[in-house]
């Protein structure tokens, strides 16, 4: 049985997370499990209400949360890591300073993304080092965003640290293909190259060998990724639509591959931008959204004193972090898409570039497979982009003013020189209290 630490143990997804958990018990068993977070009010409300949760439904797993990382890191197999420094608060300001500029505001794309990386990196270092300290053994199964910096930073400032770096996005986009041609996730494999939140699927085939790929494409043209299945009962957020409008375009401009939806945010900027509302984005949605709802949910439960009415929704998609702690834990040879040091795994693409691809994972952690040669177009644009997370992370640590300044104008998000100057100066003016001296 595994001692799991959740790290971000205040996060909206640690509800829907430890209740996934719950329901993987008979693949992936715990004796114990624990919340961590710097902020003892957040975690505290999730905490109380997740206590009688646990104590209801598996009093057998110890369970318990802290702002303590002794008390955290010792004695555990896997931390489950998905932290945001800075919060909701100042993902509203990666959206909305952009915004004010005429500029794409993303949390993990253009500025927006590069914003919250300077913040992220401090944190993740943080993480990983009392990991090492109190558990060496311990393997981290990272998911915090900005997941192409974080990743980057891990591989520069860590490079032998036992970090995995996974994005849920591949797994939903395989939910939704699996839904069209009328199949399970588990009987697709996917063939895929790309970065992370930048990316294109190149096969998408049954265990038989017959390729969707054609069929899915017919599909997305038409539809986008939005599913049957889903219409009714997912995603009915006004950013969301718009993403799958988004997947048509994207097919048009490309249609080689299947395209990762935030591709939107390069390939189409200016017309993202006209359709985003500078005093309302996606941070807002979430804050008056899911941020409410599980905190009401939290609180309901602590007053009741029981969690019997089912007020936590089960993330059930996030069992792809089950999956990989069992990859590693049972060797199970899982075919999974990580972000890894490419290595070859893209013939004609930097060694050193943290790329996403498919990879088998075993108790050594993950071994991509060879995705060949890319063609020219796909490879330019993540050329451009692998270079403005490097560079980023080299403004990080050499604290270059300088050098940050070329990365937003490497940034295909944004339109010249003089507008990353004027939003770095802003960004930096917003970002005092988190990024380091540049
Ligand atoms: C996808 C991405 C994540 C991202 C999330 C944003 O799942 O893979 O990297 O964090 O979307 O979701 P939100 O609901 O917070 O906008
Ligand atoms: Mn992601």
């Amino acid at each position: 049985k595994f001692s799991v630490v959740i790290a971000g143990g205040g996060s909206t997804f640690t509800p829907g997370i430890v209740r996934m958990l719950l329901e993987n018990l008979d693949r992936f068993p715990l004796r114990t499990l624990k919340l961590y977070d710097n902020d003892e009010e957040r975690q505290g409300i999730l905490g109380e209400a997740l206590a009688i949760l646990m104590k209801e439904q598996a009093p057998e797993i110890d369970f318990s949360y802290t702002t303590d990382p002794e008390e955290a890191f010792t004695d555990v197999d896997f931390c489950m890591a998905h932290i945001r420094v800075g919060k909701y608060a100042m993902r509203e300001q990666d959206e909305k300073i952009p915004l004010n500029h005429g500029v794409i505001g993303q949390e993990t794309c253009g500025p927006g993304g590069i914003a919250y990386g300077l913040r992220s990196i401090g944190g993740m270092i943080e993480l990983i080092d009392y990991m090492e300290k109190y558990s060496p053994e311990c393997w981290m199964l990272n998911y915090s965003n900005p997941a192409a910096i974080v990743a980057e930073a891990c591989r520069v400032l860590r490079p032998d640290s036992k970090v995995l770096n996974i994005c849920d996005m591949p797994v939903g986009t395989l939910r939704r293909m699996s839904q069209i041609v009328g199949k399970t996730p588990d009987e697709l494999e996917v063939r895929y190259f790309g970065l992370n939140h930048f990316g294109w699927w190149t096969s998408i085939k049954d265990k038989e060998g017959h390729e969707y790929l054609d069929q899915i494409r017919e599909y997305v043209a038409e539809n986008g990724y939005l599913t049957t299945v889903e219409v009714e009962t997912q995603h009915t957020d006004p950013s969301w639509q718009q993403t799958h409008k988004k997947a048509k375009d994207l097919l048009a401009v490309n249609p080689r591959y299947l395209p990762n939806t935030y591709l939107k945010y390069y390939l189409y900027p200016d017309d993202e931008v006209s359709h985003s509302d500078c005093s309302y984005t996606r941070a807002n949605e979430v804050m008056n959204g899911r941020e409410k709802e599980v905190f009401d949910a939290a609180r309901t439960i602590t007053e009741k004193g029981t969690a019997a009415g089912d007020e936590f929704h089960i993330d059930s998609h996030a069992s792809f972090i089950v999956d990989l702690a069992r990859a590693i834990a049972f060797n199970t040879h899982e075919r999974m898409l990580m972000i890894v040091e490419n290595n070859g795994a893209i013939a004609n693409f930097p060694d050193d570039a943290m790329v996403e691809v498919p990879c088998i994972v075993g108790n050594d952690g993950p071994e991509p497979l060879a995705q060949g040669k890319i063609p020219d177009f796909e490879k330019t644009l993540m050329y451009q982009q692998v270079m403005v997370e490097k560079m980023v992370v080299e403004a990080y640590v050499e604290g270059s003013y300088q050098k940050l300044w070329q990365a937003l104008t490497l940034s295909k998000t944004i339109p010249s020189a003089g507008v990353a100057k004027n939003l770095l100066d802003d960004l930096i003016e917003a970002n005092k209290d988190f990024w380091p001296e540049l």
